[in-house]
């Protein structure tokens, strides 16, 4: 039976364009309203029924969705875009959900479509507040939230403090085309801003590799908090820039001392993962230098004030981690992969994390699951896009397996920290945003 329904309404597509003109002779009243060069479609048996078929970029009943756009102009009244979690991460409730049809502003006003509001729960600016924002369920409660997208115009700003010491974040010294996708080897000068970290081994042997990082100021590394939580000290940790090879010499590589190791105060290791994986590292030479910059040594920008790449975005993993699990060898040689942004929705259905997953994490995978970051990643970067300038959107936290189906790699969400961050770092220090 429903096989039967659902066939009879696909044989009965009709198409018309967006003036209302008939193609196929669908009744002429219909006028679907479609933006953006979206087509009004209806059905020659049930005639009465409308929809807009969008052109790529777009989504929603109308078309009035922009699904390219990662930050907002102005105020952001114009914003059509899909940020949907408040400053703090947490999840905007839809504008036609029950407790918003009370509010003033909802998906059932009559001028919603021109203010943006439908049955979504996307950040919008209906009345001209600051910036977008959306309600949001606190307690028993809805509260107007202002939302984690940015201005636009803020992440075009060239950082001065940055230039100032001689480095661009997101900048690569190679030929622009270079690019290596699924799991291969590389070499440090694709990843300029890579940190290997490894732990010191009390017994006089080699330190061994611990971790890896990235360099977002001269003088600061992230990475991961649950990398140094058994072994809090600083003294026990040495950092490497510029190395392709772990565990030999690289030209132009800088090695580094802790000078301060510090943890974020609300990590915790749940039954998965981890929540709030974060740590920051204070590197100096031993003649108290910070990091220089160089074809293999750069920092990394950091996302804009509540920005992050779009779901579906390709974005890049570096690491020394292991090449499968179970393994126990870690490779010799940098690699790095190519993974896609995945949303929370997806990532918190039951069958992939379930409630392990928070807004203050990101979650990427393969599309096949043949790659993804593996045990011996931890703490290293998540490079996204953003705007057109490479950004460290997370940093590598936890999975089940490695590239297992429906298992991605967690990583911490950079932009729910960047206050953080900033507490600790401060703006004086170069923060390459
Ligand atoms: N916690 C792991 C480590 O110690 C990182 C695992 C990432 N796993 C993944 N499947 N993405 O290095």
């Amino acid at each position: 039976m429903k096989v039967w329904l659902a066939s009879l309404f696909l044989c009965a597509l009709v198409v018309k364009n967006s003036e209302g003109g008939n193609v196929l002779g669908a009744s002429d009243e219909s006028n679907c309203g479609c933006q953006n060069g979206g087509v009004c479609v209806s059905y020659k048996y049930f005639s009465r029924i409308h929809r807009c078929s969008c052109p790529k970029k777009f989504q929603g009943e109308h078309c009035e969705i922009d699904t390219s756009k990662t930050c907002y102009h102005g105020n952001g009244h114009s914003y059509r875009g899909k940020a949907n979690t408040d400053t703090k991460g947490r999840p905007c409730l839809a504008w036609n959900a029950p407790a918003v049809l009370q509010k003033t502003y909802n998906a059932h006003r009559p001028d919603a479509l021109s203010l943006g509001l439908g049955k979504h729960n996307y950040c919008r600016n209906p009345d001209n507040q600051r910036r977008p924002w959306c309600y949001v369920q606190i307690g028993l409660k809805q509260f107007v939230q202002e939302c984690m997208v940015h201005d636009c115009s803020l992440s075009k700003k060239p950082s001065s403090a940055v230039d100032q010491q001689g480095f661009q974040c997101g900048q690569k010294a190679l030929r622009p085309r270079f690019k290596i996708v699924g799991g291969e080897f590389t070499n440090v000068e694709n990843q300029p801003w890579f940190a290997t970290i490894y732990q010191k081994n009390s017994g006089g042997a080699p330190p061994f590799f611990k971790c890896g990082g990235s360099l977002i100021s001269p003088c600061w590394v992230a990475s991961a908090a649950h990398c140094f939580i058994h072994h809090p000290k600083k003294e026990n940790y040495v950092v490497y820039l510029g190395q392709s090879k772990r565990n030999s010499y690289n030209p132009g590589e800088m090695k580094f001392e802790v000078e301060q190791l510090i943890f974020h105060e609300d990590f915790s290791e749940e039954s998965l993962g981890y929540r709030n994986d974060i740590a920051l590292l204070k590197i100096r030479t031993s003649t108290g230098q910070c990091a220089q910059p160089s074809r293999s040594i750069q920092t990394i920008c950091l996302p804009p004030r509540f920005g992050d790449a779009p779901v579906g975005s390709d974005c890049e993993i570096t690491g020394f981690g292991q090449e499968s699990h179970p393994d126990y060898l870690f490779p010799m040689n940098l690699k790095m992969s190519v993974v896609k942004l995945i949303s929370h929705e997806e990532c918190k259905q039951p069958h992939y994390y379930g409630s392990e997953i928070n807004y203050k994490v990101l979650c990427a995978a393969d599309p096949e699951w043949k790659t993804d970051a593996c045990h011996g990643d931890s703490g290293g970067p998540l490079i996204c896009n953003i705007d057109g300038r490479l950004t460290l959107s997370g940093i590598v936290s936890w999975g089940e397996g490695c590239a297992k189906k429906n298992k991605p790699g967690v990583y911490t969400r950079v932009s729910s920290f960047l206050r953080w961050i900033q507490s600790h770092i401060g703006e004086e220090n170069g923060l390459a945003f």
